[in-house]
């Protein structure tokens, strides 16, 4: 008998580019999830399930044992900390990097920055690397608004083509890390269901090396 298996899917802009992926890897959800209000999704195989979730809460699932495995991108997991999880893959989609920023020929700050983030961990550990004491705001969204109303000196955000910054009278100041989406493997699961996790792991590999 096989085991039931559960993957956790970032809903949102990582979606569209893990279902192809998935789909070479013989996994295909049985209705279209983008036009479903369903949490749960079934797949052509009996005992796989997606759940589809927000690209937050995918390492924290996985990690408990919610799900067995997931895709959540890079950023997220470095400030989830990677507690409780395997990641034997980088699905090289969702290409983009983490960077600090702030106004376009911003004067240097005097005195304590203040950096706004949804990326609290990261942001404390990367400035604490610098020997930099920062006051940290923590956001939810539209972080380049803070240097602009005053609220923070700097930000701490994802910048892909870098129109986000621009259009906001911002500029890109120094790289934290490049990101891409991770495949992401419970500790536990790994080791009770590897028999039926590898060969997943194998396609997908292959998959992504195709796209090379
Ligand atoms: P959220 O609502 O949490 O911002 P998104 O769907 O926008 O979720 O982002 C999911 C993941 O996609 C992020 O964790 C990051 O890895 C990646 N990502 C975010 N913004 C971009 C972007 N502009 N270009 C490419 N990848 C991005
Ligand atoms: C992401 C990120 C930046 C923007 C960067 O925002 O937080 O704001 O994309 O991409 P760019 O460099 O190509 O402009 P997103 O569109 O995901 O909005 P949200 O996460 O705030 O909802
Ligand atoms: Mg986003």
């Amino acid at each position: 008998m096989k085991e039931q298996l559960t993957i956790a899917l970032s809903k949102g802009r990582i979606l569209k580019e893990t279902l192809p992926l998935l789909a070479a890897a013989n996994i295909v959800p049985a209705e279209d999830i983008f036009s479903s209000r369903k949490l749960i999704f079934d797949t052509n195989h009996p005992h796989i399930k997606l759940v589809v979730i927000r690209a937050t809460d995918v390492p924290t699932y996985v990690e408990y044992g919610g799900a067995d495995m997931g895709v959540a991108g890079k950023d997220v997991l470095m400030e989830h900390g990677g507690e409780g999880l395997y990641e034997p893959l980088d699905l090289e989609i969702a290409k983009c990097r983490l960077m600090v920023a702030g106004m376009k020929d911003a004067a240097p700050v005097k005195g304590r920055m203040k950096v706004a983030t949804k990326f609290v961990n990261v942001t404390k550990e990367y400035f604490a690397r610098q020997g930099a004491q920062v006051d940290i705001i923590k956001l939810y969204g539209a972080m380049e608004l803070a240097p602009i109303m005053g609220l923070a000196d700097r930000i701490v955000d994802i910048v892909d083509t870098g129109n986000t910054l621009r259009a906001n009278g911002l500029e890109p100041m120094e790289h934290i890390a490049d990101i891409s989406s991770r495949f992401v493997v419970g500790q536990p699961s790994m080791k009770m269901k590897y028999r039926q996790i590898q060969p997943i792991l194998d396609q997908l590999a292959e998959a992504i090396a195709a796209k090379r």
